[in-house]
């Protein structure tokens, strides 16, 4: 089995989470529950920004608010003195409630909306523009100060087929050509300042595809900044930095592609023909994925050909293994030294056939009233959970050096009809 690492911890066979015991606060706030360690999320902060500023120290991590968007998550963010990506208005609006400043915050959004896009124009943060045809209808409601471009430079990564956003036919992103035409455009209406981005998949563990992607997308700024006549203050890389979710899978060597990038930003390109640009990065999953565990009880298990463990969590809690195959690793808090036995299922209770979330584990002894811990479900986690088959959101707590409370109560039956408005034609 995996190592246990920190924040987790075997005690006598149950399982303590940044030094807290997964039962107490199972009991103390029922099942399913989101537990999230603020310090996990301040040191995956700091060990990025070290990684990077290190090599070039005009750098800035943009953290990407869709990954989890909780308020206390996003405060914490703002403390540490990141700034916030966002893809909507609504994101854009906690931010802002967060403390977040019109200057730290980047709007990335695609196929937008006239009222998203005067929306973010009024809140003077800076746009970044998606396709060719998005930036006319912008300039037609008003001339930001500040614009970005996303390029497609024609790669894309990512762990799953729908976690590629680079490369041929994919949704996002402008061409090279596209991208000069548009500057030309933005700095004729008025534009006086410009930044550039590429956000081309997630999830992604091999070090040398940062640096090739990156490469890739400073030879189009160069092009661009000589053919265009202008300056780039910063240039975005995206994020899609990955985390091991399933042994033997190793962390990805974030000071090697801090290093690698960092050489790229100091070398002649950079330095000399694009004048030392702002380095941004956006990443969401490094930062929060493994701050987070998911605590699910058993309540029914079922024999058969293969063994099926029914939990109170599903893939209306946590969607990634439904909709990505995604391997979350699972360990039963309340037996961690039983030994491996025969693999189970680890279902939920939807009612869909879809509805596993883990295939074939071997986690041991399992009984009903158990509680499992669902590991690494910080990043896309409660922030993709649904109310399929009517079932009220999780709640959330987080820790903070053994303190802990309650971030997001769990729902009720009033917040799934709230808005509903019951027609009188039916007697
Ligand atoms: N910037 C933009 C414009 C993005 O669209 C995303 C993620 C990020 C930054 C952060 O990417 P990260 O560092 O977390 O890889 N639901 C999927 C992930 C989809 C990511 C969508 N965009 C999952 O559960 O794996």
């Amino acid at each position: 089995m995996w190592k246990i690492e920190t924040p987790l911890k075997n005690i006598n066979g149950k399982l303590f989470f940044a030094n807290v015991n997964t039962a107490k606060l199972a009991n103390e706030f029922g099942t399913p529950l989101f537990v999230t360690d603020s310090e996990r999320i301040i040191s995956n902060y700091n060990n990025l920004h070290s990684a990077f500023s290190s090599h070039y120290d005009k750098f800035k991590i943009n953290y990407a608010v869709k990954a989890n968007n909780n308020l206390s998550v996003l405060k914490l963010f703002n403390s540490l003195g990141s700034g916030a990506d966002c893809s909507c208005p609504e994101e854009i609006s906690l931010a802002k409630k967060m403390g977040f400043s019109s200057k730290d915050i980047l709007y990335t959004g695609n196929y937008n909306s006239e009222d998203q896009l005067s929306f973010a124009l009024k809140q003077k943060i800076i746009i970044n523009v998606d396709s060719s045809s998005i930036l006319p209808r912008l300039l037609r409601i008003g001339t930001p100060n500040f614009i970005s471009l996303r390029i497609n430079p024609g790669i894309g990564g990512g762990s799953h087929s729908g976690l590629v956003f680079g490369g041929k036919n994919t949704k996002f992103g402008m061409s090279k050509n596209d991208a000069i035409e548009s500057y030309n455009i933005a700095k004729k209406a008025g534009v006086k300042k410009f930044g550039i981005h590429m956000m081309t998949g997630s999830s992604i563990l091999d070090t040398s595809y940062f640096k090739k992607a990156t490469n890739k997308l400073i030879d189009i700024a160069v092009e661009i900044v000589e053919e265009c006549k202008i300056s780039l203050d910063f240039i975005n890389i995206g994020g899609g930095f990955g985390i091991p979710y399933q042994p033997p899978e190793k962390s990805l060597d974030i000071k090697k592609v801090g290093s690698d990038i960092g050489k790229i930003f100091n070398g002649k390109k950079s330095s000399k023909i694009l004048n030392n640009p702002w380095l941004f990065v956006e990443p969401g999953r490094y930062l929060v994925a493994d701050s987070t565990i998911l605590l699910t009880s058993v309540h029914s298990i079922k024999s058969g050909p293969i063994k099926y463990i029914g939990v109170d969590a599903g893939m209306n809690t946590l969607l990634r293994p439904a909709l990505y195959d995604a391997y979350h690793h699972v360990l039963n808090a309340s037996r961690l030294n039983s030994r491996p036995k025969k693999p189970v299922n680890i279902c939920g209770q939807i009612c869909e056939n879809t509805d596993i979330l883990a295939k074939n584990r071997k986690i041991g002894t399992v009984k009903e009233g158990d509680l499992l811990a669902i590991l690494n479900v910080g990043a896309y986690g409660f922030s993709m959970s649904s109310h399929y088959n009517t079932r009220p959101r999780a709640a959330e707590v987080m820790i903070n050096k053994k303190k802990y409370k309650i971030i997001r109560q769990r729902e009720t039956i009033n917040d799934l009809i709230k808005g509903q408005k019951v027609v009188t034609w039916f007697k």
